[in-house]
């Protein structure tokens, strides 16, 4: 497979994977179960929320132990905007979020059961239903216990950089670098403080930009933009509704990707995010060994924006449920050559109707 260095992500906009359908009727939907068991303790990361320390005559941003705040999530990569509500109750081991306008709800409850649970509340759409309403419930385990999480970032190892405005709001901007192998990011939040006081701190923008110093290109980023900050939540808030017959996260696996709730992958700043941690997996199950560093590279990139896109889609319940497979590391143009240039057009936006 050869590639090009300025080759474009690789995903299929809703049409193109339809095409691809008819034309590839077999199956490339794929099971992945042992992903899903990363996803899940990815989930159970346990997020530090230590107190302020100073960092150049200021305190690192503290958003406190109990919030409540909007955001939209941008992955200017695939064109998508993904709003979303959280709340987060540290003392109370619990944590909430919930996407697409109040449709699907996630409840991570710690002190559920022995080892805490998920419950999961999403349309889901079937060969046999359309947007059909259901609930999951995910128990935790000795191993990978349901902890809370947090919708937003954790501020250990930032640094006070400059003000700016953002919006019309004169913020401060925290900095942090992170390193891995080739993989350089750099995270900065726009923070404001309530007058007169440190904490809480309210959070305006988080970004991420990151840059391969062996491509020598900037292929990475996203945004979170957060609105609504309150240092409140009401408790009744994450109590997942009563007289539901809560089945189990589903077969066929492809439906498993629902269970996956990448905002944590979004507000860690740990310098290999858990998507780029089931590449490895990946490369194993499909098969995979590329010719340089720089293809590895390249194609690391391709299935990272093919695995945020998937999960985004799945989160919009449109009436595929998408699948990370054979093609996920490919670029656009591979994937038009493959097929004759059957699948060109440029469709993305079609998918993304926020
Ligand atoms: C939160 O819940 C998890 C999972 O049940 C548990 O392991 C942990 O000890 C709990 N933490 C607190 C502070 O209660
Ligand atoms: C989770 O725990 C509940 C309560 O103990 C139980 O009824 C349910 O079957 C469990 N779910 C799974 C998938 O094990």
């Amino acid at each position: 497979m050869k590639t090009q260095a300025q080759a474009l992500p690789t995903f299929f906009s809703l049409w193109q994977y339809q095409t691809f359908l008819r034309y590839f009727p077999c199956p490339i939907l794929v099971s992945f179960s042992h992903w899903v068991c990363l996803l899940i303790s990815s989930m159970a990361e346990k997020r530090t929320s230590d107190y302020a320390t100073p960092v150049g005559g200021r305190t690192v941003p503290d958003f406190g132990k109990m919030y409540h705040v909007k955001g939209e999530l941008s992955l200017p990569r695939t064109e998508i905007k993904e709003p979303f509500e959280a709340w987060y109750d540290l003392e109370g081991n619990r944590s909430r979020i919930d996407y697409r306008n109040g449709k699907v709800h996630t409840y991570l409850i710690g002190n559920d059961l022995d080892y805490g649970a998920i419950y999961k509340i999403t349309p889901v759409t079937t060969e046999t239903e359309i947007q059909a309403t259901k609930f999951f419930q995910l128990n935790g385990t000795k191993e990978n216990p349901i902890r809370p999480q947090a919708a937003l970032p954790d501020l250990q190892g930032f640094e006070f950089e400059k003000m700016e405005n953002y919006e019309g709001v004169l913020c401060e901007v925290w900095k942090k670098v992170t390193q891995a192998g080739h993989k350089k990011n750099t995270y900065r939040l726009w923070v404001t403080r309530p007058e007169g006081i440190d904490s809480p701190a309210t959070p305006h923008r988080f970004e991420m930009v990151g840059y391969n110093t062996l491509l020598e290109s900037h292929n990475d980023k996203y945004t979170i933009d957060y609105s609504d900050f309150s240092p409140q939540t009401e408790s009744d808030i994450f109590i997942p509704p009563g007289g539901m017959t809560w089945g189990e996260f589903p077969d066929p696996v492809e439906e498993h990707q629902i269970l996956a709730n990448p905002i944590q992958d979004y507000v860690n700043t740990s310098p290999v995010s858990h998507a780029h941690r089931l590449f490895g997996p990946y490369k194993e199950k499909f098969n995979r060994q590329y010719e340089s560093e720089k293809e590895h590279e390249e194609r690391e990139n391709y299935f990272i924006h093919s695995l945020r896109y998937v999960h985004s889609m799945n989160r919009a319940g449109l009436t595929y449920s998408l699948g990370i497979n054979d093609f996920s590391d490919w670029s656009k143009a591979e994937l038009a050559r493959m097929t004759g240039g059957l699948l060109i057009p440029d469709q993305e936006k079609d998918v993304t109707e926020y």
